[in-house]
């Protein structure tokens, strides 16, 4: 905290921005160095669904509190998530202060474009009449507020539009149609690569959608239609919200077995976009399925990780921390949950350096199939299998893809930035933990890691070296251009 603000009071420059991550085959990766880049993530939406107000003067997000942001990126920071997930944004609204302090804790953003106003999603009991210019301005202002930032590194163009079988034959189309709309205009309006995907419900266990259908979805929106690489229908990614893993159930019990077989030629990223499961409810969650998730090699192979939902408790009750004062969730103190504590612990056992060093210049990449009927195995009870049924780009929304959409508060990171927050963080036990919480500032755009720092004093009391150390290196390379500068002016 202190040596920042020096950093800031001897005009340093700023934390550097994240590097550049991009998709090969069926992984995420650093641009920069081609290591694979797994998924540590986080949801993040203090308040729920009230962290999204839009009504007049009074209008937020969960990116337009600084306060909060300062708060719970270092909290954030601490476990060692890498990613967090943000679900409904306002594009008007300025998000520089909380997306620059996620950035220089280390930490990515993979983003919702829709939310939950009417003309800001496609409803999915009439994906027809809500597919229209209208709804196509509206998310691409969200690209043009974040575009900017380089730590945002994807776009959900949908989260749970297909849940039954009215749906699985209806839907499809229209999430590959938005999906080629948000490719094509950060194609056209964006200088970098920005990945657009989908978040699936999980229909496995015999939703009315069928219990095939979140294979079928994967394959209808992961393959190409003209068999070409850069089809701007197929989705960068395929996510799935899955909830099979509760408690102490094994790998085979939570139907992890059948999730490798199903997915394991894919062309494309899957990763888990929510996982766990909160069964029982009210005993603190034990997040078995992380050191599968990322110590098993043919999950390591197959996916490319998952966010766990959710940072704050709600009253669906999947929470790391509670806030204290549930009705001001910006000034509220914050109490960290056993749920977190075994989550962090989960983190800090996995062997983080043998993905470092899994390089994507030696993996096999599977190409996009090409789209047939054939690969749609619920076509029988109706599941979308027509590939030339995909909505053309409204005539009225030629405008924007060709201009450029107006209105949107255009993001951009922030040379300097304040960490300090005024909140409390307790422990589970109600210990007051504020020291350990302060936000390292991450030197030369490092990517936030796991085992986590634990703050300046040093690792949290399980004596845990990696820890500490990456706290020293983050101290040390902050100080070593304080001392430059200071040699300086002297
Ligand atoms: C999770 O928390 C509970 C309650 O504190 C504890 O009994 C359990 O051992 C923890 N699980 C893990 C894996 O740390
Ligand atoms: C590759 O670059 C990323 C981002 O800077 C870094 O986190 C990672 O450790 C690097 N990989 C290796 C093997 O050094």
């Amino acid at each position: 905290m202190r040596l920042s603000t020096a950093l800031a009071a001897l005009g340093a420059t700023a934390a550097a921005a994240l590097p550049q991550v991009e998709i090969k085959g069926n992984q995420f990766y650093f641009t920069g160095n081609g290591s694979e880049f797994k998924i540590r993530g986080l949801a993040y939406q203090p308040g729920g669904q009230s962290a999204f107000k839009s009504d007049g003067n009074d209008k937020f997000d969960p990116l337009s509190r600084p306060d909060q942001c300062r708060r719970d990126a270092a909290v954030i920071q601490s476990l060692g998530a890498n990613v967090i997930r943000v679900y409904n944004l306002h594009a008007d609204l300025n998000h520089d202060e909380c997306v620059t302090v996620f950035n220089n804790a280390g930490i990515y953003l993979m983003l919702d474009v829709n939310s939950p106003v009417v003309n800001t999603h496609i409803n999915k009991e009439n994906a027809k009449s809500t597919y229209h210019h209208g709804y196509l301005e509206n998310i691409f202002k969200v690209v043009e507020a974040f575009k900017g930032y380089s730590n945002v590194i994807a776009f959900f163009a949908g989260n749970e539009v297909i849940d039954d079988k009215k749906q699985a034959r209806d839907n499809p189309p229209y999430i590959r149609a938005v999906t080629r709309d948000l490719k094509q205009y950060i194609k056209k309006h964006s200088d970098r690569f920005i990945a657009v995907g989908y978040a699936a419900t999980d229909t496995r266990s015999a939703s009315g959608a069928g219990k095939d259908s979140v294979v079928d979805l994967w394959n209808y929106l992961g393959c190409s239609i003209e068999g070409e690489e850069d089809d701007m229908s197929r989705a960068d990614f395929f996510a799935v919200n899955i909830y099979s893993w509760c408690g102490d159930a094994t790998f085979e019990e939570s139907g992890y077995p059948e999730l490798v077989k199903d997915f394991e030629k894919t062309s494309l990223p899957i990763f888990w976009s929510e996982h766990g499961c909160n069964e029982p409810v009210g005993s603190p969650r034990p997040f078995n399925e992380i050191a599968a998730m990322y110590g098993r090699d043919d999950m390591v192979k197959t996916f490319a990780g998952g966010i766990v939902f959710e940072y704050t408790q709600e009253d669906n009750k999947f929470g790391l921390v509670k806030m204290a004062d549930t009705k001001d969730t910006e000034s509220s103190d914050v109490e960290l949950m056993k749920d977190f504590d075994n989550l962090s612990k989960q983190y800090d056992d996995v062997d983080w350096n043998k993905i470092k060093n899994i390089k994507t210049e030696n993996m096999q990449v599977v190409p996009p199939p090409k789209c047939s009927s054939d690969m749609i195995l619920g076509k029988s009870n109706g599941f979308a299998s027509d590939f030339s049924a995909i909505p053309s780009l409204p005539s009225e929304a030629q405008g924007f893809m060709d201009d450029g959409v107006t209105g949107a508060s255009p993001g951009k990171l922030m040379d300097t930035v304040d960490y300090k927050f005024p909140q409390n963080i307790m422990d589970s036990n109600g210990k007051q933990v504020n020291a350990q919480f302060a936000l390292v500032e991450m030197p030369d755009a490092k990517v936030n890691d796991a085992p986590s720092n634990k703050g300046p004093g040093g690792s949290s009391g399980d004596g845990d070296e990696s820890a500490a150390s990456s706290v020293a290196l983050a101290s040390a390379a902050l100080l070593a251009p304080v001392v430059a500068a200071i040699a300086a002016v002297l």
